[in-house]
């Protein structure tokens, strides 16, 4: 094979694997806060005063104030919480009330808060078990 085109190739894998990189909210998103966080966090049962079902309400945050700060996953409440000990009190989900996120999905998280936490509109979450 030409010794021009085995780099060239390369590169093409690589720029596909940061296209496959990108998060997308409806993919990578929605499903981990309706699995692990929407069943408390409704406008019915909005535990912490906190509803994560609209753009709206979870860009408001909780009793506490805001919850993401976009471009700033560390400094997020929202990703401090899920990285607490599971045993911590204050660690969400709250120990065995619901499935904690995957390191993979809490990547995706963190990589969508830095990007902006961009929620489309329109779009409200449901827990899986509500109809
Ligand atoms: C089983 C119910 C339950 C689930 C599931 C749950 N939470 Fe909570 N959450 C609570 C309760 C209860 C509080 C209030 C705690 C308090 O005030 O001491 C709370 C409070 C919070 C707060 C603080 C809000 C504030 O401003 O005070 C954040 C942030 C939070 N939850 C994020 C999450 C995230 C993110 C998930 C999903 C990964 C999640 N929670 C899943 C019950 C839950």
């Amino acid at each position: 094979m030409n010794k021009l085109i085995l780099p060239a190739l390369s590169v093409l894998a690589i720029s596909r694997v940061f296209a496959a990189d990108e998060v997308d909210f409806k993919k990578d998103i929605a499903p981990v806060l309706e699995t692990s966080c929407v069943k408390c966090h409704n406008p019915e049962k909005k535990k912490g005063k906190l509803d994560m079902t609209t753009k709206e309400a979870f860009m408001k945050g909780g009793g506490d104030g805001k919850i993401v700060e976009p471009g700033k996953a560390d400094e997020s409440e929202m990703i401090k919480s899920i990285l607490l000990p599971e045993d911590h009190d204050d660690a969400m989900p709250p120990q065995d009330k619901a499935p904690r996120p995957t390191a993979a999905q809490i990547e995706a998280l963190k990589k969508w808060i830095n990007a902006g936490a961009a929620w489309p509109d329109g779009v409200t979450l449901k827990a899986p078990d509500s109809k």
